[in-house]
């Protein structure tokens, strides 16, 4: 990737912020004019194409899988995918952190995760949820834990009202591609429409520039 990802993710813990804070800014659709509000004859309606996005994603630095064996990665495979999504889009972004932050060491992340799995947790969030009342599509964007999102993304989906909106799961992955996200979204958030993902191993994130555009112009976001 371009860019040194370290700036990179405080970017986007910037953004994340603003999101927070409903600063909505380049993806939000101007306000509305009154619905009895009718066109002068000196005026032209603009169409609106583009829909709003908010892209919201969660990823854990630290020790990880990677090709069969272990790496420290100073940013999470999930955020550099986020950051290409966000650069490309310019939309607002939430990242989700866990108010007890996940463990650095791989294992001890396994063994929690398990616990939360097996418990059907809902791990807090750190910080204050977004308002998605402007957003038409929501990204959510995670890594693959046990063959389903992080239990951390299932205290989101379910927080927020999601109806109407169209969820698209983006996820990378060792080898389960999207696992159980699309059903897992489709539980929590049954008055949504679930689109068509993107899953990426999570080793080519930082390469994945021509997969991302494909799919980005197949969901008609670029
Ligand atoms: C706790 C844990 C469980 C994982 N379980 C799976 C899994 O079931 N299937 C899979 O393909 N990858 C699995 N992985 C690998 C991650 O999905 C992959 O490395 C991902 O890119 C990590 O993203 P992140 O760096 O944004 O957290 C797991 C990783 C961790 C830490």
């Amino acid at each position: 990737m371009t860019g040194n990802p370290i700036d990179r993710r405080t970017m986007l813990r910037s953004a994340a912020l603003l999101a927070a804070t409903a600063l909505a800014a380049a993806c939000t659709p101007d306000p509305q004019p009154p619905a009895t509000t009718t066109p002068g004859p000196q005026e032209t309606p603009v169409p609106t194409t583009s829909s709003a996005v908010l892209l919201v994603f969660f990823s854990r630095a630290g020790e990880n899988y990677w090709n069969g064996g272990r790496r420290d990665l100073e940013v999470g495979n999930t955020a550099v995918l986020a950051t290409k999504i966000a650069d490309r889009l310019g939309c607002d972004v939430y990242e989700i952190q866990a108010a007890d932050p996940y463990p650095e060491s791989y294992d001890e992340t396994v063994a929690r995760n398990v616990r939360e799995q097996d418990d059907d947790a809902r791990p807090e969030i750190a910080e204050p949820l977004p308002d998605v009342g402007g957003y038409d599509t929501v990204i959510l964007a995670s890594p693959i834990w046990n063959v389903r999102p992080p239990m951390i993304m299932s205290t989101f989906a379910e927080a927020l009202d999601l109806t109407g909106k169209t969820i698209l799961p983006v996820t990378t992955h060792a080898m389960s591609g999207l696992g159980r996200a699309p059903d897992v979204y489709a539980e929590l958030a049954p008055t949504a429409t679930i689109g068509e993902g993107l899953t990426i191993r999570g080793e080519e994130a930082a390469d994945a520039d021509t997969e991302l555009d494909r799919w980005l112009s197949t969901k008609n976001l670029t």
